[in-house]
């Protein structure tokens, strides 16, 4: 089953061999501050094992791995992940980048304390949103978390991922994952969408 929507696969696809990561629409060059919050409470605590699914150019993957993390990102982008281990490689950072599908990452189960999704959900064709799900709660420890942020349905709707709404994030999870948390926030605005509403979902494994 192909993961991501028809939009993405067409349209989006090609641009990591073809633009500069400044130009791509989703990149701030930071991470949220949601995903800094949890570093800084210790919700994700240093000496964890992340897997970061289709982690792009690498920004959150970093971040964790500087911050104390083990780290693996996986993508299906050879370029991106070209782009990723440059930027890496700038913060002397030791992060694992795999080839890989996020529906069949090729990792061992059980493997993280952190699964971590950014800007990936969202993107994820509907019929496919339980085979990620699944693959998710293969990969995290029992009792480790699954971390999310994406569009939510307070975003002023148009083209772009898929606006979701809370049954959306929650459904798909639950029957791998407790909630710990849910709930919308003003995430960092870009140019292209200055008013940025995403969800952070924080899911523990059954
Ligand atoms: C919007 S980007 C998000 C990248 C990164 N997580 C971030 O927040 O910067 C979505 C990523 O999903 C990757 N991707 C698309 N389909 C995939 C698949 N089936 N398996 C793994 N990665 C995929 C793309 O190559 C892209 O890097």
């Amino acid at each position: 089953m192909q993961a991501f929507t028809d939009r993405w696969t067409e349209n989006f696809a090609p641009l990591y061999e073809r633009d500069d990561v400044a130009d791509m629409s989703w990149v701030t060059t930071s991470v949220s501050p949601e995903l800094q919050r949890l570093v800084i409470d210790g919700t994700i605590a240093p000496g964890s094992s992340v897997v970061d699914l289709a982690c792009g150019p690498g920004v959150q993957a970093i971040f964790l791995a500087r911050h104390g993390m083990h780290v693996t990102g996986v993508d299906r982008s050879a370029a991106a992940l070209d782009r990723a281990r440059a930027l890496a490689g700038l913060y002397h950072s030791e992060v694992t980048f795999l080839e890989g599908d996020i529906l069949n990452v090729p990792l061992p189960d059980n493997c993280a304390d952190v699964v971590h999704d950014s800007f990936v959900y969202h993107n994820v064709r509907p019929e496919a949103r339980t085979a990620y799900a699944a693959e998710a709660a293969r990969l995290a420890v029992p009792g480790g978390l699954f971390i999310l942020v994406g569009f939510s349905d307070r975003m002023s709707p148009g083209t772009g991922p898929i606006r979701l709404s809370s049954d959306d994030v929650v459904k798909p999870f639950l029957p791998f994952f407790e909630i710990e948390e849910l709930r919308r926030f003003r995430n960092l605005p870009t140019l292209k969408r200055p008013d940025q509403w995403h969800w952070l979902g924080v899911f523990r494994r059954r």
